[in-house]
């Protein structure tokens, strides 16, 4: 969205992918955290396997890099299924949609990445698919027009989105199971960091695992990639072992700090401190003093700053917590009677 080559983006950027293939877990075993959704996924393919049936359609919806491709391979690993690979911007004309449902063998599992994206012929054709196992071809235009059914195997559809508010409702309430996938706490990706060191060569003790792990943002795919990154540094300045200080000194390199917060993140909260005094203040006057347009400040930093308790959003502008001032070294300002600031309410957000 940004373009900018960022090292706490949760998306994953050009050739980090074929990285990403070789640390991704392939059985349900090996995915780290999510208790509760692997708890609930387990029994719904147990139970497939067990009725020898394909599973419901799986629908799994959360923030970028949280393991949603990955779980939908598990999936069909699980299963002992094959897996079809798309994504809803790839599916503009119905018929797309219609060549590769009727190509499915029965079982397989059909991914569909970023399913919020497809276009509206397409979704109402998936609809009839998932509940009928049916689609209905239309062969010619206007008045002539006929609508050839066509059956189709049964299959399992896992669609993933990052923006689960986007799904039409009808579109949504045909999945069996929705997996709402949640941010990661630091022992989790303290694990994910263990496995993928393991799998780098990487020797990583636990105190310089904990030192990556909470500067991760909750997401495994900015671990993964922070892990990287301090390999390479530790390899050039400290004969490759991953002490905490390594890892705080390679991270602090690349200007992400203690929190996970990098350069924008920072330079967002030090305007809003140091010349608006905390807030409130409009986007695009914020987004001004930084530098950048007021849609990267609002969809790269702010979600993160929110979730991290720093930054609130109110109807009259953005404020800063009294975490915002300790986090970045600074006083809460007194007001003029002398009493720390009030710290801002956080209601009436205008998301
Ligand atoms: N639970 C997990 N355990 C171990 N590694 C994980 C886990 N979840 C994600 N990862 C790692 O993070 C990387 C990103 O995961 P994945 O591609 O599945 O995310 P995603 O939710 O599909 O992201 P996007 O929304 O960008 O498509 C993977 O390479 C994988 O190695
Ligand atoms: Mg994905």
């Amino acid at each position: 969205m940004s373009g900018r080559d960022e090292i706490v983006s949760p998306d994953a950027e050009g050739d980090e992918r074929a990285v990403e293939a070789a640390l991704r877990p392939k059985r349900l075993d090996e995915f780290v955290g999510q208790a509760r959704v692997r708890e609930q996924l387990s029994l719904v393919l147990q139970s497939a396997l067990r009725r020898n049936r394909p599973p419901d359609h799986v629908l799994m919806s959360g923030s970028p890099g949280l393991g949603k491709t990955t779980l939908a391979m598990i999936i069909a690993a699980e299963l002992g299924a094959p897996l079809r690979l798309t994504a809803g911007p790839a599916i503009e004309r119905a018929g797309d949609l219609a060549a590769i449902l009727s190509t499915l063998s029965e079982g397989e599992v059909l991914f569909i990445d970023e399913i919020h994206r497809m276009s509206r012929p397409a979704e109402e054709m998936l609809y009839m698919a998932m509940e009928d196992f049916r689609v209905d071809i239309v062969v010619g235009k206007g008045p002539g027009a006929t609508a050839i059914p066509l059956d189709i195997a049964p299959f399992t559809l896992v669609g993933a989105t990052t923006r689960a508010g986007l799904l039409p409702a009808p579109l949504r309430d045909r999945f069996g199971f929705v997996a709402h996938m949640e941010f990661y706490d630091v022992s989790e990706l303290e694990q994910v960091l263990r496995r993928s060191a393991r799998l780098l060569g990487v020797e990583l003790p636990d105190e310089g695992a904990h030192e990556i792990a909470r500067r991760s943002r909750g997401t495994p795919r900015i671990a993964n990639r922070l892990l990287r990154r301090v390999r390479d540094y530790a390899e050039v300045r400290s004969g490759g072992v991953i002490t905490r200080e390594t890892a705080a000194d390679a991270l602090s390199l690349y200007e992400v700090d203690g929190e996970g917060l990098d350069r924008l993140d920072r330079a967002v909260l030090d305007a809003l401190l140091r010349k608006f005094g905390g807030g409130p203040v409009g986007l695009s006057t914020l987004a001004i003093a930084v530098g950048e347009e007021p849609e990267t400040v609002e969809v790269v930093a702010e979600p993160f700053l929110v979730r991290q308790g720093l930054l609130a959003r109110t109807p009259r502008g953005r404020v800063a917590t009294a975490a915002a001032w300790a986090h970045m070294g600074m006083q809460v300002p007194l007001d003029a009677l002398g009493r720390p600031g009030s710290p801002p309410t956080l209601f009436d957000d205008p998301e």
